[in-house]
């Protein structure tokens, strides 16, 4: 076993993956058109960086006579080596999917026993991350351990540099191993769907997590994400808007505005969710603002730990690498707050600070002791401290 790679995922990788959206309907239109408007939006100078295609791209019914995963021949008819290319060609990275058992989560070819085989396949088409998901394996921990090991084994053995994102929702607690196999990213939580709130997902018979309890396992966990390794709170639901595969109830743009805000906190890697290519203004102005994105990315890699709470509010702390401090206040609440940040909740002393709302891009006060900022119901305010 070796440490994940120090180089790759120095900072929460920044991306978009097909799931959320297009589920098993993705085809290679959707992921050409989709790396063409991420480079067009300017979604690229931004960082994100990774097109990744999720389960249900190779053919449901099984392997070729070699033994090989096969693109599904009607959605990858010019193959996944093509698309490889095109999404490179653009300046962008390319992330595939599979499962550690016989079958993915959507009933596709797993890799269990073909970890070298597959490993060796996806290093040939040029794929540079793999999302390696536990659908169908067994429930304890040693196994899961075993299972992500022999398959960073694998993408090792090729040669080819992949950033190792593991999935297996937090039940394991892969916070604990995740970097030991390799990993550079782990998920928290199982899947986050298009919702404030938990939901009943009947079509699914599960519970669909929703933004607000993420935060709870975010908080829980801040201590091991770093430079490395991250705690993947999984793929952003920002603009979704009730739309895509993953459902939902949709959510408010302060809802989505919150998401990001405490996705970029926490440290938690950026991968986009909704349709790129149609994304509407005010889910650009979500997804691509420098301030909030810098947070995200800053060189400390130290995710926010929630320092207070009171009532439905709660103040998170951020260590930023120039000595300032990002701080997060957030409302849960149904009614709107006036939320008080103490220089002492975030660890500073009383003297003259400047504070900066990232959101507006304006400096908001200069305060010595005390700040108070009214927050609406579900609406997170960030602001950079500086001394
Ligand atoms: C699991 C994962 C999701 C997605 C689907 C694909 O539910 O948690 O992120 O990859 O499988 O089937």
């Amino acid at each position: 076993m070796n440490p994940g790679s120090k180089k790759l995922a120095a900072t929460p990788p920044m991306g978009w993956n097909s799931w959320n959206m297009f589920g098993h309907t993705v085809h290679e239109a959707v992921i050409r058109e989709t790396a063409e408007a991420i480079v067009a939006s300017g979604l690229k100078d931004c960082g994100y960086e990774y097109v990744v295609l999720d389960d249900c791209w190779s053919q449901k019914s099984g392997r070729n006579s070699h033994g090989d995963l096969v693109p599904d021949p009607e959605r990858f008819p010019s193959g996944v080596k093509a698309l490889a290319d095109h999404v490179h060609g653009l300046g962008l990275k390319i992330g595939i999917y599979s499962d550690a058992a016989h079958q993915t989560c959507g009933y596709h070819p797993g890799s269990l026993g073909f970890e070298d085989q597959d490993a060796r396949l996806w290093a040939s088409w040029g794929i540079d991350f793999l999302k390696y998901d536990y659908c169908h394996a067994p429930t304890d921990q040693a196994t899961a351990i075993e299972r992500y090991t022999r398959m960073d084994e694998a993408l090792r053995k090729t040669g080819r540099e992949f950033l190792f994102s593991l999935c297996e929702w937090g039940g394991r607690s892969p916070h604990l191993w995740g970097r030991r196999v390799g990993g550079h990213m782990w998920r928290v939580s199982g899947d986050v769907f298009d919702s404030w709130v938990n939901i009943w997902m009947a079509a699914w018979n599960t519970y669909g997590i929703g933004v607000d309890v993420s935060l709870d396992i975010a908080a829980d966990l801040a201590e091991y994400g770093g430079p490395g390794g991250w705690n993947d709170l999984d793929m952003l639901v920002v603009g979704l808007k009730g739309k895509g595969q993953i459902t939902g109830t949709g959510m408010s743009q302060i809802e989505y505005q919150s998401h990001m805000s405490m996705w970029c906190a926490a440290c938690s890697p950026l991968m986009i969710g909704c349709d790129v290519r149609t994304m509407s203004p005010d889910t650009a102005a979500l997804l691509m603002n420098r301030e909030v994105l810098a947070l995200n990315q800053d060189a400390s890699g130290k995710p926010a730990r929630r320092v207070k709470r009171f009532g439905r509010c709660e103040v998170w702390a951020k260590p930023l690498a120039d000595g300032s401090i990002a701080a997060a206040l957030i409302n849960r609440g149904a009614e709107g707050e006036d939320v008080r940040l103490k220089a002492g909740d975030i660890g500073l002393l009383d003297e003259p600070k400047l504070a900066r709302n990232l959101w507006a891009g304006e400096d908001i006060a200069d305060f010595t002791q005390e700040l108070i900022q009214r927050v609406q119901p579900h609406e997170t305010i960030l602001l950079k401290i500086k001394g």
